[in-house]
């Protein structure tokens, strides 16, 4: 899945192929979905696990952003996979350059955080790791700023807090709209003014409050 992805120009970095080849997408997938189809897979609670393709975007956009030391935030972590995938780019520099890095996700979803604590306790670098059940519009401000944001749920907008907990020179990777979504890349420039693009037409679930997901809207 992840050469088809490569050959057919979805990202071209050998980076995000090393990490997509490194994390199995079964072992967040329910059973009896087919984890290598490269599309969204339920999760339950109205939620999915983004498609591969998605991810190859969000970590290609994002790649730059996940240096030694850095500091990432995952809105929307999930079952966590993308989450992961944060995890994996920071952690996998020398101890001395990763030691000050963070990597914080968040899902307002209690049993999706519930799950996402017991995989990031198997990780080698859990201390530096931290999930957290809360809304997700309003970022993490306890270890901002961000030099890398990733929101894996589709905003009406852009939220006010997260522009301001990303760092100046950072980056932010969002899906922004309703019924037509597009991904936007929101750079935050050294002066903290914002230059906003967009990547490509989306199709994520709602960035919502955790009553509308559960009701379905
Ligand atoms: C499409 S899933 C993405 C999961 C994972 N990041 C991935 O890439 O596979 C979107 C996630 O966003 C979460 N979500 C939606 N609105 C949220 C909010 N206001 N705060 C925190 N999480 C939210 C949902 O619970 C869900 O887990």
């Amino acid at each position: 899945m992840v050469d088809n992805l490569k050959r057919y120009g979805v990202f071209n970095s050998d980076k995000v192929a090393e990490v997509m080849e490194n994390i199995d997408r079964a072992l967040f997938v329910p059973n009896g979905n087919s984890a290598y189809a490269d599309t969204p897979m339920p999760i339950g609670y109205n939620a999915t696990i983004s498609a591969p393709h998605m991810h190859a975007t969000c970590l290609q956009l994002l790649e730059d952003y996940l240096k030694p030391g850095m500091h990432a935030l995952d809105v929307g972590s999930g079952a966590p996979f993308s989450f992961d995938f944060l995890v994996f780019v920071i952690q996998e520099r020398t101890e001395t350059q990763w030691l000050q890095g963070r990597a914080i996700g968040v899902d307002h979803i209690p049993e999706l955080v519930e799950t996402s604590i017991k995989n990031v306790e198997k990780s080698a670098a859990a201390s530096l790791l931290k999930v957290l059940n809360t809304d997700g519009r309003q970022g993490w401000p306890e270890f901002a700023p961000y030099d890398a944001i990733h929101v894996g749920a589709a905003a009406p907008e852009i939220p006010q807090p997260l522009i301001e907990q990303l760092k100046p020179g950072g980056r932010m990777v969002i899906p922004v709209g309703s019924i037509f979504q597009d991904l936007k890349v929101v750079d935050k420039n050294q002066d903290g003014s914002i230059s906003v693009r967009t990547e490509t037409s989306v199709r994520y679930v709602p960035l919502t409050s955790k009553d509308a997901q559960l009701r379905g809207n």
